[in-house]
């Protein structure tokens, strides 16, 4: 069958390192061609990582007649804003996460796709590595009971130290929620299914970050974003969660994800990985001596550019996305709830809904979907 054709706009940090490598692992793609608003740094890509064409502009891409999929990999700011030319273009669009900064964005993204009859995916596809659908088998085979809650923690310093551009983590739509919520969340929607009410607290703890890895360092970055978030989620099937996300503490022994069911516990791991170990308490005849288990994934790790192939699998098949623009829109809306929660001093309920992706079937190869 003949491969679905992809184009990358945005080639960062995260497309070379993830990106191009995770898209040629993939069956039902290939790359054919990149570009970015600096044109030397896409022409740089495709020549370091040999992508056949380098468009000068993004406008370029967008407008070229062998592209069927176009991969959004700019800042969040642009993501809406590049989806919607893309979708303009009458190409499917998949973005890298958050979905988009505003509920508005988002909604004008989903309805331009629907109006075109065309495809909107959205990051994390981690939840479709072995980790995480190796959880989600789990609790559909009863292994936890009926799920009752789950805690939920990333607590770090942010990105200053390492990232060569961080200033966009502390811009409008940066922060540990829009940054790293998503894969948080986009996991917990995965296992649990969507979510119905937020309460939260929220806060900014440093009005300045200087910037300490090259070539910006020195570089003082003024804080818009708030850094501490610190809430409860309620979900459509009753799970409470309760969940911290911060670019404000150096260290902590938390676990990242775990759920709690009537009949035992899943630790589940990294969200923002596609592997294990996914570890299993029951409490068995004697809860007191009853250990954890390590159970072998049940999946394909795989790796960042499997939501994009999983899109054209649904191209081809005429079915729904799993890492979808829907989730992408409804995972948006709890993580801005959680400083409206905070502003408002009360619960809100959600006005978003999606439905729970298709889990993956079990036994694929690494960069196989089917359906
Ligand atoms: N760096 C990571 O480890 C990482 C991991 C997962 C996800 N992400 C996400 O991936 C996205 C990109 O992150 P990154 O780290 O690669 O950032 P980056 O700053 O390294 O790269 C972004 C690229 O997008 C380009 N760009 C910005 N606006 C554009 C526009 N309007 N049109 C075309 N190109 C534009 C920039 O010139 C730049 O080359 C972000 O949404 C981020 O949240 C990053």
């Amino acid at each position: 069958m003949d491969k679905v054709r992809v184009g990358i706009i945005g080639c960062g940090n995260i497309c070379k390192k993830a990106y191009v490598p995770g898209l040629r692992k993939c069956e039902a793609v290939e790359l054919v061609a990149c570009a970015d608003l600096d044109a030397a740094k896409a022409k740089a890509l495709a020549a370091e990582m040999s992508i056949p064409k380098v468009y000068d502009s993004p406008d370029a891409l967008i407008a070229a007649d062998d592209i069927d999929i176009v991969v959004n990999l700019t800042v969040p700011q642009a993501h809406a804003p590049v989806n919607l030319k893309i979708l303009a273009a009458g190409k499917h669009a998949y973005t890298e996460k958050p979905f988009a900064v505003t509920r508005d964005e988002a909604s004008a993204v989903l309805k331009a796709a629907a109006k075109r009859g065309l495809l909107t995916g959205s990051a994390p596809d981690t939840v479709l590595g072995g980790g995480i659908q190796t959880c989600r088998k789990l609790i559909e085979d009863g292994a936890i009971g009926k799920p009752i809650g789950a805690t939920a923690f990333m607590l770090c310093h942010g990105h200053e130290s390492w990232h060569p551009d961080p200033e966009f983590y502390y811009a409008k739509g940066g922060g540990p929620m829009l940054d790293m919520g998503p894969y948080y969340i986009t996991a917990l929607v995965t296992l649990l299914g969507p979510a119905v009410e937020v309460a939260a607290m929220t806060k900014k703890s440093f009005a300045t970050r200087t910037i300490t890895s090259a070539p910006k360092s020195g570089k003082v970055i003024t804080v818009e974003t708030e850094t501490h978030h610190a809430g409860t989620i309620r979900f459509a099937n009753d799970a409470v969660v309760s969940m911290v996300m911060s670019f404000d503490v150096w260290k902590h022994n938390l676990p990242r994800i775990e759920i709690y069911g009537t009949d035992g516990t899943l630790s589940v791991p990294d969200p923002n990985t596609f592997g294990g170990p996914v570890k299993l308490f029951k409490p068995g005849a004697d809860p007191k001596t009853a250990q954890w288990e390590e159970i072998p994934l049940t999946h394909a790790a795989n790796s960042r550019g499997i939501g994009v192939a999983d899109m054209a699998m649904a191209i081809r098949n005429k079915r729904a996305v799993r890492a979808s623009g829907e989730i992408g829109a409804h995972v948006l809306d709890i993580m801005l709830s959680f400083e409206e929660a905070s502003k408002a001093k009360k619960t809100l309920t959600l006005k978003s809904k999606c439905s729970q992706p298709k889990a993956m079937p079990a036994g694929l190869a690494e960069g196989v979907v089917n359906d």
